[in-house]
């Protein structure tokens, strides 16, 4: 994950609304000018794109595929927000508040960006598909809402089709409530000039929603299409079961239409505050005696180019919404309206519902459903019954938790555009601006992280690319295309105002000496593999051919890498050439700060491990474990990529080469192998003395007031920092293990120079006995040459003592110096002990495939582990899922409590890849 955020949205948290409604957004947009403003624009080798043609401009991706995906709940940051996949969009968004509720005003107590600070019992998609459907449940304390999404192609539909939401206002059962209503706001805004006027009500004021459905805005835009198709917004009330007989009359509407001219991004980043003060407003213009009630203003400007629509419901109720587009005339959409609210929506959505269950159980449900399988069938009664129904209910939570997993996965994934700030000078020079580009992407999580991250990215792509392929390939693609002439890719994607709206500015600027794990891989090697596979079967003769489908996609996987390959090859270059170590085969991450004074342990964000410790005086001597077996992958997955092309050996050649180097045991135990540990470890200057101590400093005043004393920790370093391993076991070393790195033991023994070696070390292991904690080799068994290495690591991943916890791995082993220590005086551990999900998934992938391979002793101990561990991991998934109501960026080693950001459906979704096996 990268560096920690801290929520800068409350800008205007202290200020009174009566500012707020005087002075608005005047002052917001001239801060963003004002930042906007200091970039300038050299363009040098940094800011130009590597000269190749476009992934994502691959036949694949042609304009039909681009219309049906036009639409999408891409606004990762917002509880609900729909957009279209181009630079300047039409956007849309939900809100909704309580409109007889003071402290509605009073606290900004309105929903609209995903924010833990709203303290919902839980949000997240129940089902989404990643296209055309989806279905969130939002508990807001005593009501919640279910939210259903469906998106249609209508034959007289324009271009990115019509798309239905349904909202269910409810009383959360349980909850005694005073709450009568409940107001939603439905919002459409455009980035663009609007291509004609706006028509805020076209049939006239609106009194009711029902029994017929209403239409409340349209317009053309050309988001849709370069001929700026005309689209329309309607909305329907569905007759609730039972009917509300107390209630006089259904839902009240009130709307807004505004134009934001002169005010571009910010009035749509700050709708919430202008739905807020336009509120306030209309409530003091109303006589003092008359109810607090907080409704919309009910009036449009001519030029309206964002338009809100407030609706206000009796709880129960139910709303539809559609969205309707089309290249034609639109003076007729009642007949296509019938299918898109109302009851009419009811046999779609319940249709869109069955095909994702049905799907869901094809691609995972049946892999979890043999993974969870008792091995005996179950008594009809006795003690072993009950067991039997325990464990039914089990695998029922399992498979709820994975499809939330993947459907949260699937409904933050965003689309953004605009550029990354890159720093181009030396430290501390202003940035410039990195070319304009789009970025289609999964997001980590919609509360913390609304962004593009690129190792994330890789963990996202290994659960995506089994549920869809191409919409992974596209996402891979975007990604692929943000490379420069260099070969560096930013790791942290803030584009477009709406994403760096949410990003502290010291995190904005990205380095382009700074790398992140190349994880992209993995999902590239999984696609490798499926050519290799079906050459093999080819060559083999005796499978049958592939059917059509199957063949159409294997010719598309090739087209992919085909095209991705010079980008792949200049990516893997700028890492073997600017990430090198010190010594031949080292590797060393850049980016630490040797004279960060705070930090006990200076961050390696680079890494993707932020403050996991590394040495403690970072200088051009350290050596990282963990980058050199990320280049083995990376070797190797060239090596694949190329040969499943049937690129020549010349071309081939040197990731061979690289490949066979970096998995060769003798130098990888030579340079990261602590014999006095018996554990692998980075190399650097270091001591363990060091610690955080506050002292007291004097600064000065600030105008005109006496210099005050003031508390800061500091970092002091007792110790003489020494060229050493770093003796912190921890997630770092198990990386041998999770690059399969280690002999399986059934290596021949006569042509591997990696068995010798491995004997060597697992020799120089077994005599340190008694040095560190994890006690030594295993004694040599039966196993084949190099397996006692293998066997001695695999005891040291299951020494609770270290990082074998209750409920998963802990990135931290119990022992080390900086368990659970914090960096600074403001940094709480972070990869200091907690368990993170993507780390224990490798461990599990790997497990698996010793379990595989493995010599007959190797194999019985991975297979052990790996068992064991899934069960702990499920087990603290799936159950905290359902008592805390979220999946969690992180979990607590001692409790197995989520803690940390949430809800964390980035590579903690990879829960449905562990319930299902897949690796
Ligand atoms: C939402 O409210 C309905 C009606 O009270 C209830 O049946 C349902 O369980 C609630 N959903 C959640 C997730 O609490
Ligand atoms: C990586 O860099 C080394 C040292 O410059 C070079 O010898 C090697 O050929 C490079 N590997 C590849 C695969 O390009
Ligand atoms: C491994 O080495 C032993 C002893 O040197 C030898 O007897 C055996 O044939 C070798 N096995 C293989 C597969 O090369």
């Amino acid at each position: 994950m990268a560096p920690k955020k801290g929520d800068k949205k409350k800008g205007l948290g202290g200020v009174p609304i009566t500012y707020i409604a005087g002075a608005l957004l005047a002052a917001v947009a001239a801060a963003f000018f004002a930042w906007r403003g200091r970039t300038h624009f050299t363009k040098g080798p940094i800011l130009t794109p590597l000269k190749a043609p476009k992934v994502t401009d691959l036949l694949e991706f042609d304009a039909a595929y681009k219309d049906r995906m036009l639409w999408g709940s891409y606004r990762s940051g917002l509880y609900f927000g729909m957009r279209t996949r181009t630079p300047k969009g039409l956007v849309s968004g939900l809100m909704w508040f309580d409109p007889d509720d003071f402290q509605t005003l009073q606290q900004y107590r309105v929903r609209h960006e995903a924010n833990q600070g709203d303290g919902l019992g839980s949000y997240g998609w129940k089902r989404h598909d990643g296209r055309n459907y989806g279905q969130q449940v939002l508990v807001d304390g005593d009501y919640n809402i279910t939210l259903s999404m469906l998106k249609t192609f209508g034959e007289d539909s324009g271009p990115g089709g019509d798309w239905s939401l349904r909202l269910q206002l409810r009383r959360t059962s349980g909850m005694p409530t005073q709450r009568r209503r409940i107001s939603v706001v439905i919002y459409i805004g455009d980035e663009d000039t609007p291509r004609e006027p706006w028509q805020v009500l076209p049939d006239g004021e609106v009194a009711d929603l029902r029994p017929e459905p209403a239409t409340l805005l349209s317009g053309a835009s050309s988001a849709l299409g370069r001929g700026g198709a005309k689209w329309a917004l309607h909305a329907m009330e569905l007759a609730t079961e039972p009917p509300a007989s107390a209630r006089a009359r259904g839902c009240r509407v009130d709307y807004l239409g505004m134009s934001t001219e002169g005010h571009k991004p910010d009035y749509l980043l700050r709708v919430r505050d202008v739905l807020l003060s336009t509120m306030y407003e209309r409530l003091q213009r109303q006589p003092p005696s008359d109810k607090f009630r907080l409704y919309l203003p009910n009036g449009a400007t001519t030029s309206s180019d964002l338009a809100l629509f407030q609706v206000t419901c009796v709880i129960p109720s139910t709303v539809d919404f559609a969205f309707t587009s089309t290249s034609g005339d639109m003076s007729d959409y009642s007949e296509r309206l019938e299918g898109l609210v109302g009851p009419g929506l009811d046999g779609p959505l319940a249709a869109a519902e069955r095909a994702f269950d049905q799907r869901f159980d094809r691609v995972f449900g049946e892999g979890i459903a043999r993974a969870l399988q008792p091995q005996q069938p179950p008594p009809a009664d006795g003690p072993e019954a009950a067991a039997a129904a325990a464990a039914a209910s089990e695998a029922a939570a399992t498979v709820e938790t994975a499809k939330a997993a993947l459907s949260n996965l699937l409904g933050s994934m965003g689309y953004f555009y605009g550029s990354s700030l890159v720093r181009t000078g030396p430290p501390g020079s202003e940035p410039a601006a990195y070319w304009p580009a789009a970025l289609f992407t999964a997001v980590p999580s919609r509360s913390f992280f609304p962004r593009g991250f690129l190792w994330d990215e890789g963990f996202h792509q290994l659960l995506l690319q089994r549920w869809d392929a191409q919409l992974s390939r596209d996402v891979v693609a975007h990604w692929l295309d943000l490379i420069n002439s260099q070969g560096w890719i930013p790791r942290e994607q803030i584009l477009g105002e709406e994403a760096r709206s949410r990003v502290p500015a010291e995190f904005v600027v990205q380095d382009p000496t700074h790398a992140n794990p190349p994880s992209l891989f993995l999902p590239i090697a999984h696609m490798a593999a499926q050519l290799v596979a079906a050459r093999a079967a080819e060559a083999d003769g005796a499978a049958a051919a592939p059917d059509a489908e199957a063949a159409a996609e294997l010719e598309r996987v090739g087209a992919f890498l085909r095209r991705a390959w010079p980008r792949l090859a200049a990516w893997y270059n700028w890492f073997n050439s600017t990430q090198a170590g010190p010594l031949p085969g080292s590797f060393r991450w850049h980016g630490r700060d040797p004279a960060a004074a705070a930090e006990l342990n200076p961050k390696t964000l680079t890494s993707g491990l932020d403050d996991y410790p590394r040495a403690s005086h970072p200088d051009g001597s350290e050596r990282h474990l963990d980058l050199r077996c990320w280049m083995a992958l990376t070797s190797q997955a060239m090596y694949d990529i190329g040969s499943s092309l049937g690129l020549p050996p010349a071309v081939v050649g040197r990731y061979a080469a690289a490949a066979g180097a970096l998995s060769d045991l003798r130098p990888l135990l030579a340079l990261h192998f602590d014999e006095g540990r018996a554990a692998f470890a980075d190399w650097g200057t270091h001591t363990e003395e060091v610690a955080l101590e506050v002292k007291s400093i004097v600064v000065p005043g600030e105008d005109g007031q006496p210099p005050q004393h003031r508390d800061v920790s500091e970092r002091v370093s007792r110790g003489w920092p020494l060229p050493q391993y770093v003796p912190q076991y921890g997630y770092v070393s198990l990386f041998p293990l999770i690059m399969r790195l280690l002999p399986t033991g059934n290596e021949p023994n006569a042509t591997s120079a990696a068995a010798a070696a491995a004997a060597g070390g697992a020799a120089a292991a077994a005599a340190a006995t008694g040095g560190g904690s994890a006690g030594g080799a295993a004694g040599g068994g039966a196993g084949g040459a190099g397996a006692e290495l293998t066997l001695q690591q695999l005891q040291q991943l299951t020494d609770p003592s270290l990082l074998w916890s209750e409920h998963g791995l802990r990135s931290l082993a119990k022992s080390a110096s900086l368990y659970k220590k914090r960096n600074t005086a403001d940094d709480p551990p972070y990869w200091r002990g907690q368990i993170w999900i993507n780390v224990n998934y490798l461990v599990l992938r790997s497990l698996s495939y010793y379990a595989r391979a493995g010599s007959p002793e190797v194999a019985a101990a991975a297979g052990a582990a790996h068992d064991e561990l899934r069960r702990r991991l499920l087990r603290t998934l799936v159950g905290g899922y359902k008592r805390q109501g979220y999946l969690y960026e992180q979990y607590d080693d001692e409790t197995g409590r989520g803690t940390s950001s949430h809800p964390f459906t980035g590579w903690t979704a990879l829960v449905t890849l562990i319930a299902a096996q897949e690796y």
